[in-house]
């Protein structure tokens, strides 16, 4: 049995080399946080423009500024690498490779696998290795352990195993990395201890969970519960227009009450790596022991129409005006999944532009986060948002509502607009030439 008081130790004295495998949203900022605090932290990441660019203090994710990646490389305690031979020198490794969906919409953990394979080359006594990519119950057990363990060391005995959710919600201005509480689920009592003791020197809380399993699972709870609400709420939307009731009005007061009601907001459908994709491994997973997840089956449907709803929303705005959407000319302002981020992953906006397209509508777009879309099935390059842009067109759709941009010059330019953030009327925009989804 390996003593974990070793680690425990080189953990409080700040001398254990962390290495965070896969450079991403999530893999990014924990390896600047940690070289932050004063750790020597390896970033290892397989994408060599990634790397060269970490190297050159250079950022590719808009929340992190270029001078936090500068500092780091200058205090020579953060290197980034493609060199996995690093993960032997590790005391601690965190990975935070991808889990997309395969097209026909199951789990493709083939990242996982891959990171693990390199892992297990590497693997020592003493070491401590966390999952925090999000998965189904059962992947770090599974299928993480026994890779680990094929040279023969054992977990839990030989070193220590967890899995820890990224709970983070990039562009999110009041909680980040460091005042979002981790959840860490170990393979014993001494790797939840480990991973706790190591989270807690850049993060302000840790929950120690019984099973690895809990912890995958709770990060599906939570993301499960965004997509049943969302879902719920974009539905409540078309119902709304149906009745002729604003929904933004209603959930305004509704959110009045003090207990039992949490705002979820409609808009143009979901996106990102995370909402539209980790309620379905769970939903896999269940399949896999005969049970039907109906809820998070239905709220993924109901998601998945919004965007062509909104097509069909344009179509009759314009068609009330006498115009053709096959004729017309559309400008679609925020192309990204939400907004002040620079992630185009599954953003609803693209598959409008897709069908606005198809209908022969001609699109244009700006976004201030992406200077063009060079897509299998878009290809447009974005505009820079000015009066005689926003003029030419028959209508501007508002489908990420990034802050900062001119919307008083939209809403007096536009000859219509339709709004599925409401971002004009919580800016205190009036205009009879504003819809609102
Ligand atoms: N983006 C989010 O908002 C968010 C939030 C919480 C959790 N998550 C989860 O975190 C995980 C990572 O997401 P992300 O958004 O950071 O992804 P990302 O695509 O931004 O980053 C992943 C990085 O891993 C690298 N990589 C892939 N395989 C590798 C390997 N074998 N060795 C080294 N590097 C490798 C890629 O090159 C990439 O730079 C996913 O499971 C995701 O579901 C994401």
């Amino acid at each position: 049995m390996t003593d974990h008081s070793e680690l425990a130790a080189k953990i409080r004295g700040k001398k254990s080399v962390i290495t965070v495998m896969g450079l991403g949203y999530v893999g990014l900022p924990i390896a600047l946080e940690f070289a932050a605090k004063g750790f020597p932290v390896c970033g290892l990441d397989n994408n060599k423009k990634r790397v060269e660019k970490l190297k050159a203090g250079r950022s590719y994710i808009n929340d992190i500024p270029s001078s936090k990646i500068k500092k780091a490389v200058r205090k020579a305690n953060f290197k980034a690498t493609t060199d996995e031979s690093v993960l032997g020198e590790s005391d601690a490794v965190i990975i935070c490779v991808p889990t997309p969906l395969r097209k026909v919409k199951d789990p493709d953990v083939s990242y996982v696998i891959k990171a693990a394979r390199s892992m297990a080359k590497y693997v020592k006594r003493g070491q401590l290795v966390i999952l925090e990519s999000t998965t189904y119950p059962g992947t770090t057990r599974d299928i993480m352990m026994p890779l680990l363990e094929k040279k023969g060391l054992k977990a839990g005995k030989d070193f220590f195993l967890a899995f820890s959710p990224e709970r983070i919600d990039p562009g999110n201005k009041k909680y980040s990395f460091v005042n979002i509480p981790k959840v860490v689920g170990g393979v014993d009592a001494k790797s939840t201890e480990l991973g706790e003791l190591l989270y807690s020197r850049v993060v302000g809380r840790t929950i120690g969970v019984s099973t690895m399993e809990t912890a995958e699972v709770t990060k599906l709870l939570e993301n499960t519960f965004r997509i049943v609400n969302i879902a719920l709420v974009n539905e409540f939307s078309m119902l709304c227009n149906k009745l002729g009731i604003d929904v933004w009005e209603v959930i305004k007061a509704a959110s009045t009450k003090p207990f039992g009601y949490m705002p979820f907001y409609p808009g143009p459908g979901i996106g990102g790596h995370c909402i539209p994709a980790d309620p379905m491994y769970l939903s896999w997973k269940a399949r896999k022991v005969g049970f039907k997840t109906k809820m998070i089956d239905l709220a993924a449907v109901t998601n998945r129409l919004v965007p062509n709803y909104v097509v069909e929303r344009i179509r009759s705005i314009l068609s009330n005006q006498g115009r053709k959407l096959s004729l017309s000319r559309v400008l679609v302002v925020g192309v990204t999944y939400k907004k002040d981020v620079n992630d185009l992953r599954e953003s609803p906006a693209l598959d409008i532009i897709n069908a606005l397209e198809k209908a022969g509508t001609k699109v244009s777009f700006t976004d201030p986060y992406i200077p063009s879309l060079d897509l299998p099935d878009i290809r447009i390059k974005g505009s820079r948002l000015n009066a005689e842009l926003v003029r030419r067109q028959d209508l501007v759709l508002i489908a990420a509502d990034h802050t900062g941009l001119n919307y008083r010059m939209i809403a007096a330019k536009a000859k219509c607009i339709f709004d599925t953030r409401a971002i004009f009327e919580a800016l205190g925009i009036k205009g009879k030439n504003i819809i609102k989804l």
